[in-house]
């Protein structure tokens, strides 16, 4: 028998067959594209650490949207975003609606289209906004909504200018009755900022759905779930093991899963052996594609503060990190509350603080031992200079 193709799904932005968590967030925004019945979610704001599946809770929204009807434009918050909006978003979502549709809005103006109907270009008479474009698609869709989703929501000043611009726009298409709901994705920073901008009242009512690790029994049972989608079945102790290693991290759940079912493909279970050989795998893995982006990212001064915790195997006492930085304690509430918000960091207990993304203290204490053994990194080159030409 050959080998069945994995079912796991480890890779940035990949949807995974079983999505593990967010079963009330996702039933009711399910729900609101059934009924149009908005209550509070004209705007969601998905948050939360690299990897922890805000792309994928983006992708598994918008295929329930197209399946309800609705309308999905998607694009993330680089610089361009309206022009991209305008130019080609929209475009492309009117040639995709039914001909009966379309013909709908020949009559309102705003768009010219050709002899079967396809978008040609704007009328010129009419001044290129958004949220006009947003109210005359709406009134064309009759009981059918609009999804839009924006990803990868920073701090830079650039896309907090394009994403105000469009956040206004998409307000008072709001007022003027539009159907629309706005998911953001980006880390918590990032979305903080964007709710200190002006114009973006409708955005402090938005619904928040957190990005955490998943709960132990969701661990599970997207392990079980997704073997048995592939076709195989885990052993107890197996699953036991890729439990406990992948922490719930989502992009570690798939990452493990992935080795443990290639490693014997054929077999018509996964065996702790298998588990035995993932677990090493998908640590590094995790670390080399998710980690070292996670800590590079950060400033000089929160990996300082991130080094001081990592010289406990445990938690760490925050009086601690004071005296280890050698600063002020005000200074380090400062920094814990940051990486508390951006979810590198938890509270644990009172005065205390441990890692709450799996397995960075161990990358951070293994890094500080490297620089401390290490040659100079010029891998070996250092006893072979160059010659010069005689
Ligand atoms: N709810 C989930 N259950 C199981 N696996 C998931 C879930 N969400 C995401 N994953 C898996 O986790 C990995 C990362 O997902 P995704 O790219 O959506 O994360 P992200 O939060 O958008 O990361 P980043 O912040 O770097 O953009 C993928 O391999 C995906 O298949
Ligand atoms: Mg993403």
């Amino acid at each position: 028998m050959g080998s069945a193709p994995s079912p796991f799904t480890p890779g940035y932005g990949r949807k995974p067959v079983v999505f593990g968590g967010h079963l009330t967030e996702l039933d009711e925004l399910r729900e609101v594209f059934e009924t149009l019945d908005f209550g509070e979610n004209h705007s969601v704001l998905a948050s939360g650490l690299r990897g922890s599946g805000k792309t994928s809770f983006l992708t598994t929204l918008q295929d329930d949207a197209r399946a309800s009807g609705w309308v999905v434009i998607s694009d993330d918050a680089s610089a361009g975003l309206m022009g991209r909006l305008m130019d080609s978003a929209i475009p492309g979502a009117l040639n995709e609606l039914e001909p009966d549709i379309r013909s709908r809005l020949i009559s309102l103006g705003i768009w010219q289209f050709n002899a079967q109907i396809e978008y040609v270009d704007r009328h010129r008479e009419v001044k290129p906004q958004l949220r006009t474009d947003l109210v005359a698609l709406s009134e064309a869709l009759g009981q059918r909504g609009i999804l839009i989703t924006i990803d990868e929501v920073s701090s830079s000043k650039v896309r907090l200018r394009e994403l105000s611009k469009f956040a206004l726009q998409v307000s008072h298409a709001l007022t003027d009755g539009a159907q629309v709901m706005v998911v953001f994705a980006g880390v918590k920073v990032s979305l903080d900022a964007l709710l200190e901008q002006e114009h973006v009242t409708f955005l402090r009512r938005s619904r928040e759905v957190q990005f955490q690790r998943l709960s132990a029994h969701e661990t599970r049972r997207v392990f079980v779930d997704t073997a048995r989608i592939g076709g195989r079945e885990i052993e107890d102790d197996a699953l036991n093991l890729l439990v406990a290693l992948s922490q719930g991290y989502p992009y570690l759940v798939q990452l493990a899963g992935d080795y443990a079912w290639r490693n014997n493909g054929t077999a018509p279970r996964i065996t702790l052996e298998d588990a035995t050989v993932a677990h090493t795998k998908a640590i590094r893995a995790v670390e080399d594609r998710v980690i070292s982006r996670v800590y590079r990212d950060l400033s000089d001064r929160d990996q300082e503060f991130l080094q001081a915790m990592a010289e406990d195997d445990d938690r760490t006492r925050v009086a601690d990190i004071v005296k280890r930085m050698g600063v002020s304690p005000q200074y380090v509430q400062v920094y814990k509350q940051r990486l508390i918000n951006s979810g590198y960091v938890r509270p644990d207990g009172h005065g205390f603080v441990s890692f709450s993304l799996p397995y960075l203290g161990a990358y951070i204490q293994r890094q500080m031992a490297g620089a401390e053994s290490e040659d100079s990194g010029d891998g070996g080159w250092g006893a072979y200079p160059a010659p010069t030409l005689p």
